[in-house]
């Protein structure tokens, strides 16, 4: 027997402080027209120095458990996507368990760069559709600022911090997840790497001080990547669901850059409100920008029972993702 499984439950946390691009043009040889007009980003959040990301994930674990109206006792698994854990080991899933008291749940974190919240989409759906699991929490979260390098104007005007959760479970038949594409181009894993801290690069004086704990990427390489995956996955799911465009209420893309999302637009040919976009607001928060864009959409009334939603994303890895769901809510 095979149960259908949707999101049942949503919630985000954004840190309280602000930082602007005027705030970055006195931090490093920028301007608030080049980062507007290159990437669409005016602010994004910054954690407190106290605040690590599990801390976040916490904060809309708890609104996405509310949302959902489910116990953290009823959890079967914790998934926690993430590139900014609080440490290599243990997990982040497993201290946000410890916190949310969530005793019955396994729990383990995942890395797929950007597209982490979407491909725990995948596997925590398919834990639910094959029986083995009733309830889960998935959730993405970063605290990127404590990987960027601030004095590397390519990268520093990019990211923020964020976390985002959903509650998955049993859903209506017909409803909830309806198809998915989940891919990998290794080959591209250096265009988006922070080289030193593994077996790799063990960190040393040396790697730290030439920056090398922190995130590194040629740009322009992960912007084409982009260009063409983002359109590809969202196509690919909606002929494995047998659907068009036409058929799709909301659009939620990886938050990444304006002209990546313009450019999916431009080729899928669907109108621009029925895309969620807040990169403005809130930057390039990894994981996080998917769920943190389906509470806001949430909470603007524009998910609605029944309404086919598509998330897509793309990141380190290099890695893409889509999914097409039947909102159950
Ligand atoms: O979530 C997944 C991870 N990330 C991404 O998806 C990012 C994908 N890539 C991008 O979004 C874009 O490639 C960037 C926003 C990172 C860069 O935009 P670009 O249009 O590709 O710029 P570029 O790297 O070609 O640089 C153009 C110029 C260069 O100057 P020169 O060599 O032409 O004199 C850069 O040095 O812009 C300069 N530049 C800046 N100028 C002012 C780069 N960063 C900045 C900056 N302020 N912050």
């Amino acid at each position: 027997m095979t149960f259908a499984a949707g999101i049942i439950g949503i919630g985000c946390y954004l840190p309280e402080k602000k930082l602007t691009n005027q705030d970055l043009e006195k931090m490093v040889d920028t301007s608030d027209a080049w980062i507007t007009e290159r990437t669409g980003i005016k602010t994004r959040h910054i954690a407190a120095p106290d605040q690590a990301t599990s801390d976040l994930a916490y904060e809309a674990a708890v609104r996405a458990l509310a949302d959902a109206d489910t116990k953290p006792e009823e959890l079967d698994l914790i998934i926690v996507a993430t590139e900014s854990p609080d440490y290599k080991y243990p997990s982040t899933a497993c201290l946000l368990q410890a916190r949310l008291g969530a005793k019955n749940a396994a729990a383990f974190d995942l890395s797929a760069g950007c597209s982490g919240f979407v491909y725990g989409l995948g596997i925590a759906s398919q834990s639910i559709v094959s029986g083995l699991y009733k309830k889960i929490l998935l959730v993405g979260a970063e605290t990127l600022s404590r990987i960027t390098d601030w004095t590397d104007r390519n990268t520093c005007v990019l990211f923020g911090d964020g976390a985002g959760a959903a509650v998955l479970g049993r859903v209506e038949e017909g409803y909830g997840v309806l198809s998915l594409d989940l891919g990998a181009d290794g080959s591209g894993g250096s265009h988006l790497i922070q080289p030193a801290g593994g077996s790799r690069k063990p960190t040393t004086h040396e790697t730290v001080d030439a920056h090398e704990h922190l995130i590194h990427m040629d740009g322009q390489d992960v912007f084409k990547f982009a260009a063409r995956r983002m359109p590809y996955a969202c196509r690919k799911v909606l002929q494995k669901a047998g659907m068009t465009i036409d058929d799709v209420a909301l659009l939620v893309p990886h938050q990444a850059n304006l002209r990546i999302i313009d450019n999916a637009i431009d080729r899928l040919k669907i109108d621009r409100d029925r895309v969620w976009i807040n990169i403005d607001k809130h930057g390039n928060m990894s994981a996080a920008c998917v769920p943190v864009c389906l509470t806001e959409a949430q909470e603007a009334g524009r998910l609605k029972k029944g309404d086919k939603v598509i998330m897509v994303a793309f990141g380190a890895g290099l890695t893409w993702v889509g999914a097409l769901v039947k909102w159950a809510k």
